[in-house]
């Protein structure tokens, strides 16, 4: 159970759990400072022992003559900057008389027993009210009325809380809200090693490492996208934490455009960890009685590593964030037709691949880019949401109809925020068009970015996207975006509002998602951009997966997907085998390696299975039945990273149910070696006393075996056999299939 212990005469707050405890109090001039954050514990009352104070010469002063209080170097829950403390802040709000300083101190508190929503942005829930309690802590300015409420989530059996801030002016002039952080939290050490997401196209969300040092050190995103470069999580780790043991502190934004997130380690050696909007471009004006809400941070603690602090998220966003109906159902195999075709492709040739690929076992159909306007290459018609006559002369509802024939569902590819030149949308609107006046518009991939800071947009595109899906029998839809955000700029705003831009788009992409979500719930959407150039939280809660990068190679994807996982469930990961070689990068990896890795994801293929030899198809055909036996263990189960392809030349990862009963495990290797050492691996969260079969070796092991003995991955060599595929071959790999059969 999540409690909430408030001491009124202390004026402390003690969120805990049976994992972790957050404590702060409001200090004697109002504010907010920081007590304690990390594992649980019972606390006895009287603060005045955890706080430090020391003189600090050249400190600003709190109180008159008190030489020991300053904001400077106190730990506090809401900063702000220019009044003693010279750390960044969290809230930067300018008056009208051009003044930043603000002083927000406590007014009350509220306790709910529920998780309330956050207006127009996506953010975690409870399906039921004891799975979570909510502290609202309300705080004013007295000097512009201003009023802040934070607003800190606990959930019951995760070690998670959840933070955000909503803004209301109550004073009588407008005020200028130019930052605003999610969560700011200050630690009282800086011993740590900060974990972060980066990339690029076709590289996304490797793990970067590096000690903390005195400083910012900040990651993020002015793209108008969260970015392949920059993913919205960061994580503290203390130096020598690993996988499966260690504490680590992370945070993770939901929300899907510009942030910022970033850890300052000050000359007392404190760390301030923050993440939000970035605060590049951003100005929000308030008018009197207006309101401003943050979008949410997700902020988890553990104790058991960095496996601890993922299990956490996956099992928070598959519970607590993907509100889609298709969160516990079985997602079906699908084949896209985009690295199989590209543009190129008629009625018939999609019929057919659609008749190859229901033989094989798969499920589901995609139509990808090149389906509607007259676009046969990247120059033309996004924005023209019919069908193409030429390729399509019987129309997107026969082509479903054949496709549901065939026992396929049919799904359709979308770029619902751009436009090309050549399209009637750019023709009519010139002026939804992101532009700033009288400046070039630079192209991405020939395309330009519709102003989603606009409603009347929305409603278009909604009434478009929602013909199509109305009109046929369309079970999925991917959504794409295909490029960053330049010369922004709203001719709806006026010169006073450009600041609100970015984040004015970001709603107008939720409001799509929330009323094409609202017409048709049945519909399982799979965000897009570019590949992962938009994996975050915020999109989790309409898109239940997303495609996660446009690299299908199954080498690439170890880093790619292992990275992903930190933050992310493999029920969101788009994983598909594709072709040899590979489109990407030009490598070759056997069939069963790239099925092996795509198992650890919601599977599919990415090729042309009318060019498959019979012997691939066979194969194939095996791979899908494997995945449906473990699809419901893949995307339900405690996911455990083993080894990491940034640290070796092998990688393994498994994945477990509640019961510890079925247990998938993959182990792969990059390049083969000559004469190389004995390979084993030890698994982990067994049953120690079960015993176990595992279903590739024919063999019984004790859970106990497993994890210490470990799997022996080079059996020996018999007389006249071939060589184990482990040690022949570059990129090869192994699946293991773990079943319970004796429990002690
Ligand atoms: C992006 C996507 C791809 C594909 C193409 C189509 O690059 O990530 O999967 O849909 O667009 O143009």
């Amino acid at each position: 159970m999540a409690s909430l212990q408030v001491n009124q005469k202390e004026r402390t707050f003690h969120l805990t759990n049976k994992y972790c405890s957050y404590l702060f109090r409001v200090m004697e001039n109002g504010q907010l400072e920081h007590l304690y954050y990390g594992k649980k514990i019972e606390y006895l009352g009287q603060y005045d022992r955890f706080i430090e104070r020391s003189y600090r010469p050249v400190s600003v002063g709190e109180f008159d003559s008190d030489l020991v209080t300053s904001l400077e170097s106190i730990k506090q829950e809401f900063p702000s900057a220019g009044s003693g403390d010279f750390r960044e802040p969290a809230i930067e709000i300018i008056q009208e008389d051009g003044s930043h300083i603000m002083e927000f101190t406590y007014d009350r508190y509220e306790v709910i027993a529920e998780k309330p929503k956050i207006p127009h942005l996506p953010a975690t829930f409870c399906k039921e009210a004891h799975e979570a309690e909510t502290l609202l802590i309300t705080l004013t300015d007295s000097l512009t009325g201003a009023v802040a409420v934070l607003a800190y989530t606990i959930f019951s059996e995760l070690p998670v809380i959840t933070r955000s801030v909503s803004i209301t002016n109550s004073g009588n002039n407008p005020l200028r809200v130019n930052r605003l952080m999610s969560l700011s939290l200050d630690l009282p050490d800086s011993e740590y090693e900060i974990i972060h997401l980066s990339g690029a196209w076709g590289r996304e969300r490797h793990v970067e490492r590096t000690p903390l040092r005195p400083g910012l050190q900040s990651i993020g995103s002015t793209r108008g996208i969260s970015s392949h470069v920059h993913n919205p999580f960061l994580a503290l780790a203390k130096p020598g934490s690993q996988e499966h043991q260690g504490e680590v502190y992370a945070v993770n934004l939901v929300y899907s455009g510009n942030f910022l997130a970033q850890a300052e380690v000050d000359s007392y050696s404190t760390t301030r960890l923050m993440i939000g909007i970035h605060p590049d471009k951003f100005c929000w004006t308030l008018k009197p009685g207006e309101c401003f809400y943050s979008p949410e941070a997700v902020l988890v603690y553990s104790e058991s590593g960095l496996n601890g602090m993922s299990q956490a998220y996956h099992s928070l966003y598959n519970k607590h964030l993907i509100r889609s109906s298709w969160t516990e159902r079985e997602r079906p195999v699908l084949i896209n037709n985009w690295e199989g075709t590209y543009f190129d492709f008629t009625e018939q040739k999609i019929v057919d691949m659609a008749k190859k690929a229901g033989e094989l076992g798969i499920e589901l159909f995609v139509l990808d880019d090149g389906w509607f306007g007259r676009r046969n290459n990247d120059t033309s018609s996004l924005g023209d949401w019919f069908e193409n006559p030429e390729k399509l002369p019987n129309g997107i509802s026969n082509l479903a109809k054949k496709i549901n024939a065939l026992g396929m569902k049919f799904g359709l590819w979308f770029e619902p925020e751009m436009v090309n030149s050549d399209s009637h949308i750019m023709r009519e609107h010139p002026d939804w068009v992101v532009g700033t006046p009288g400046r070039q518009r630079k192209h991405g991939r020939h395309q330009y970015v519709l102003d989603y800071s606009q409603p009347p947009v929305v409603d278009y595109l909604f009434k478009l996207m929602n013909d199509v899906l109305s009109s046929a029998r369309i079970e999925y839809v991917k959504w794409d975006m295909n490029r960053c955000i330049s010369e922004a700029y709203s001719l709806s705003l006026g010169k006073e509002r450009q600041g609100e831009f970015f984040h004015r788009y970001v709603l107008g992409v939720y409001a799509l998602y929330e009323k094409l979500i609202t017409e048709h719930p049945e519909i399982l959407f799979e965000s897009c951009a570019s590949g992962g150039g938009r994996f975050d939280p915020g999109m989790l809660y309409y898109a239940p997966q997303t495609w996660t990068s446009d690299d299908s190679e199954a080498i690439e994807r170890l880093k790619i997907q292992y990275g992903t996982s930190m933050a992310y469930p493999l029920s969101s990961m788009g994983a598909h085998v594709s072709t040899i070689p590979n489109h990407q990068v030009g490598r070759t990896a056997p069939l069963q390696t790239r099925s092996n890795v795509a198992y650890f994801g919601i599977f599919g293929y990415e090729l042309d299975p009318l060019a498959l030899s019979e012997e691939e198809c066979n194969v194939i055909k095996k791979q899908i039945q494997v995945y449906k036996r473990h699809r419901r263990l893949i995307t339900q189960g405690t996911f455990y990273r083993l080894l990491s392809p940034f640290e070796k030349n092998e990688t393994a990862w498994m994945v477990m149910d509640a019961e510890c009963e079925h247990a998938l495990v993959g182990w792969y290797q990059v390049l083969s070696r000559p004469n190389q050492a004995y390979l084993r691996l030890k698994l982990v969260g067994l049953d120690e006393m079960a015993v176990y079969f595992v279903e590739e070796l024919g063999q019984r092991f004790t859970g106990s075996e497993l994890m210490n003995i470990g799997l022996i991955l080079t059996p020996p060599h018999k007389a006249g056999q071939d060589f184990n595929i482990a040690e022949k071959y570059d990129f090869s790999s192994q699946l293991f299939t773990l079943t319970k059969e004796i429990s002690s």
